[in-house]
């Protein structure tokens, strides 16, 4: 018997897509380079009692990708995939790394949007003009501004949503977007390891089976804490 196959698209293998991403994640390594001369700032900060989390939010990070790893990146696109997400809602886009792997998945889903969102008005900038060399302009953009602003008028049902901003916007954000959460949606969480205490009562909230959500950290990177939404 004869049998056929068909090799269905994937839009991570666009040589657009994937060269812009090789070339993001190469240039994010940087990071390490440029986090010494972040260390006057961070001394100082620390000296004068703030955390490492304030210290971020005074523009120590302007210039950073603090971006997810590729392998991050391909579990997001399979998550979008397998959820068959049509619109995702992501807090912190930075240079839109992240929010390139969210695209391929809704547009290989059939279209929808990605509504990314930035504080940083050069990292919006740059996020946007990579999302349109990549050729996904009219399936994401990032709204500039504070999250707790931009996403207050999001149109739901949202499918999916990355949290990846400031740390203590985890639960605040969470709580803005939960009543547009449709029964079935993924919630995505990064940095659990590296703000293991600070992020310990978001952890418990997920967690805890009392708040609509069953919920796992996934030993992916820095820690993706992996949120299954039931319903209210
Ligand atoms: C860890 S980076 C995001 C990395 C991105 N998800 C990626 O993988 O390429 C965090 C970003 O969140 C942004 N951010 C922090 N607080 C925010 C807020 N309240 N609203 C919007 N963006 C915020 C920061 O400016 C920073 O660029």
């Amino acid at each position: 018997m004869e049998t056929t196959s068909t090799t269905r698209p994937n839009s991570l293998h666009r040589p657009e897509v994937r060269d812009l991403l090789d070339s993001l994640h190469r240039r994010s390594r940087g990071d390490w380079l440029r986090l010494p001369m972040k260390l006057p700032a961070f001394a100082g900060g620390l000296l004068r009692g703030k955390s490492m989390m304030e210290i971020l939010k005074d523009g120590a990070a302007r210039d950073l990708f603090l971006t997810i790893s590729p392998e991050q990146g391909r579990f997001l696109y399979l998550v979008g995939r397998t959820v068959g997400a049509r619109t995702i809602v992501e807090f912190g886009t930075s240079f839109g790394v992240s929010t390139l792997y969210l695209a391929a998945a809704v547009a290989d889903n059939g279209g929808g949007k990605v509504i990314g969102t930035e504080l940083e008005p050069s990292k919006h900038e740059v996020a946007t003009r990579n999302i349109a060399a990549a050729g996904f302009s009219d399936v994401a953009e990032v709204l500039l501004g504070d999250a707790l602003e931009t996403l207050r008028d999001v149109p739901g049902p949202v499918d999916m949503v990355l949290l990846d901003g400031w740390k203590d916007l985890y639960q605040p954000v969470l709580e803005l977007l939960k009543p547009r959460l449709r029964k079935g949606s993924v919630v995505l969480a990064d940095n659990i390891f590296t703000f293991k205490k600070g992020l310990r009562p978001f952890v418990d909230y997920m967690q805890s089976g009392k708040n609509g959500f069953q919920s796992t950290t996934l030993s992916i990177s820095d820690g993706f804490e992996y949120s299954y939404y039931e319903g209210p």
